[in-house]
């Protein structure tokens, strides 16, 4: 998008409601469907325009009050007040929530940089960018062992079983959504090995948390971290991490046992205390906190299960009707992400053309492939607000710019792959 389709889009935003739907021809909008940053609502735009106020005032500790204790509905966590000095971040689970001034990595890294040491050996299985990332955080802290797979394809099961079952190892860690390849791991499955065999088990759930069904506790999860960007619609550099009892006694050990902590900024046994305060250790983003609390009371209205419903109706809805056209899927079948489709261009010669032709003409965003990946396939987002009214609209666009580039495509009743 230029300077002034962004500038024209931003007013388009301002001016309107946000769910832009005119009542006798459908969605009017811009069609927004990048896997995060997702599209930010007026409400949340006004959160975040809150006048300053100081991060050690009492009007900051209502914030942080009530943001922990939304962030626990997105992390399906057992539910907490709301009020300043009510313990909003901890809930009888046992888990805590704390909030960390960066982007969903910060959050990653520092719940791998407080829990290990060098001496600790972590599994990472990986079948795309974001695991591999989570491997490469595990590299710097701990002694890893990356399982690398291939993009796209479900985790062998089995060779994880067998590789646990050895005793060798102190933690699993996975990206449980990669938004890289729209693949969704079976986090239940791997929460029954990691219990069998007494293994710890932390989850990237950066693009899974709010969007998808997530359950810290059954899972068997220590810790699991969340973006603001992404399924919640907040905004981008904020993000929170859910820790369990066990998580938080480990790391006291894992301090107590080191001469030097591997971590100052992201130090979480201080976070986590002042959190009980309704606080942060440093000046946190107080602007991204007002507006992320603006999102997940969106959230909240909606119901967190509505939400994962209707990621998984538009997701669904995405994956039959370009099935259907003749589209072919990237990732394993039964392993499907219902936040973000990553679909096969039909002709790699002209997507990535395709694509930005759509932001520019169509005022329709999706987002390409990542390394080698790049020119092969595109992905398409299906968390944060989007509507029905959106993706039908889009899809319809989508269809058209693959007409425009001579692909023979017949007519389709899109609305009928959304019901
Ligand atoms: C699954 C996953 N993990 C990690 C990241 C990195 O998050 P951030 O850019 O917020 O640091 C992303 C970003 O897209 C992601 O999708």
């Amino acid at each position: 998008m230029n300077q002034q389709n962004y500038l024209t889009q931003c007013d388009f935003l301002m001016n309107l409601s946000d769910h832009t739907i005119n009542m006798t021809t459908g969605w009017n909008g811009p069609c927004w469907f990048i896997p995060g940053p997702t599209w930010l609502t007026t409400a949340v735009l006004n959160g975040l325009a809150t006048p300053t106020m100081t991060h050690r005032s009492p009007e900051f500790k209502v914030v942080m009050a009530e943001l922990h204790g939304r962030l626990r509905h997105s992390f399906a966590l057992s539910p907490t007040s709301t009020e300043m000095g009510q313990q909003s971040q901890e809930g009888e689970d046992g888990y805590s929530v704390v909030v960390v001034s960066g982007s969903g990595t910060a959050a990653m890294e520092m719940v791998i940089a407080n829990r290990f040491g060098p001496e600790d050996r972590v599994l990472v299985p990986t079948n795309g960018k974001f695991g591999e990332r989570v491997a490469q955080i595990c590299e710097n802290f701990t002694s890893v062992t990356h399982l690398k797979g291939e993009w796209g394809r479900a985790f062998d099961l089995e060779e994880i079983e067998t590789i646990l079952s050895t005793g060798e190892f102190d933690a699993l860690a996975i990206c449980h959504n990669e938004t890289s390849t729209g693949i969704t791991q079976d986090a239940e499955a791997l929460g029954k090995i990691t219990q069998k065999h007494g293994v710890p088990f932390i989850l990237d759930g950066i693009t899974s948390v709010g969007g998808l069904p997530v359950h810290p506790e059954s899972w068997n999860a220590e810790a699991v971290v969340v973006g603001g960007q992404k399924c919640t619609a907040g905004p981008s550099g904020i993000s929170a991490v859910a820790i369990s009892e066990s998580y938080v006694q480990k790391m006291i050990e894992n301090r107590n046992n080191h001469d030097s902590s591997q971590v100052y900024y992201l130090d979480l046994v201080q976070a986590l205390k002042k959190a009980a305060d309704d606080q942060t250790p440093w000046t946190p983003a107080i602007n991204l906190c007002t507006g992320w609390v603006a999102a997940l009371r969106e959230q909240d209205e909606e119901g967190i299960e509505n939400r994962w419903h209707r990621c998984e109706m538009l997701a669904k809805g995405i994956r039959n009707l370009f099935t259907e056209i003749g589209f072919e899927l990237f990732a394993d079948e039964n392993q499907r992400s219902n936040t973000v489709t990553a679909i096969l261009y039909p002709e790699p010669e002209w997507g990535e053309e395709w694509r930005r032709w759509m932001a520019v003409e169509k005022d329709t965003h999706v987002i390409g492939g990542q390394d080698h990946l790049k020119g092969r396939i595109f992905r398409v987002g299906s968390m944060g607000v989007t509507s029905k009214e959106e993706m039908i609209e889009g899809c319809k666009r989508m269809i058209e710019g693959f007409r425009h580039f001579g692909r023979t495509i017949p007519e389709i009743d899109v609305e009928s792959f959304f019901r």
